[in-house]
């Protein structure tokens, strides 16, 4: 009796255990109706995504700003803007939904920001700041070309 209780509770615990892994590799997606992977969030959620997205889109124009100006503190303080100390606000069941794949990016796009704020600190010249802007929005498109946004209530 105790044995197949036993048995029934590993078989449960392995269902949960497999539910939970397979959530946090794909999150919530349906395949988008033009090819990319549609991830499906709230309302409120997909608000707060793009509302982040629009900074990251200040972020950018800061740091163009900046270099045309020559003026480092400026671009530091843009490109910070974008780094990884934003994503402390980030909701858990937000980031529950989101495929694995989108956080690596979301991370090296995050941590990118903070790279092109250290580069700028330390005197890099505009020319080399510029080539590291131009590689570092190939991270906005790839992203932008493998994922989209459903909206459920
Ligand atoms: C980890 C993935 C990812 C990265 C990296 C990313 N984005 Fe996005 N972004 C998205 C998704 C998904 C959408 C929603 C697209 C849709 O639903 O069609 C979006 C939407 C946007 C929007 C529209 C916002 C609105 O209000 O509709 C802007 C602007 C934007 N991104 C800017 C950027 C910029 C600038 C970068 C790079 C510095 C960037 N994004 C990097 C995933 C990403």
């Amino acid at each position: 009796m105790y044995k197949r209780l036993f048995f029934v509770a590993i078989g449960l615990w392995l269902v949960t255990l497999s539910v939970v892994a397979t959530l946090f590799l794909r999150g919530i997606t349906t395949p988008g109706s033009d090819g990319r992977t549609a991830i499906s969030l709230t309302t409120s959620e997909r608000d707060f995504v793009l509302g982040e997205m629009r900074g990251m889109l200040g972020a950018v124009q800061g740091v163009i700003e900046g270099i045309a100006a020559n003026n480092a503190s400026a671009v530091a303080k843009a490109a910070s803007s974008g780094g990884l100390a934003i994503e402390a606000g980030v909701p858990v069941t937000l980031m529950a939904k989101l495929p694995l794949d989108f956080k690596h990016q979301g991370m090296a796009m995050h941590t990118g920001f903070d790279e092109l704020a250290a580069a700028a600190t330390r005197g890099e010249s505009s020319a080399l700041l510029t080539a590291r802007l131009a590689e570092h929005i190939n991270l906005c498109i790839g992203c932008h070309q493998s994922f989209r946004f459903n909206q459920t209530p």
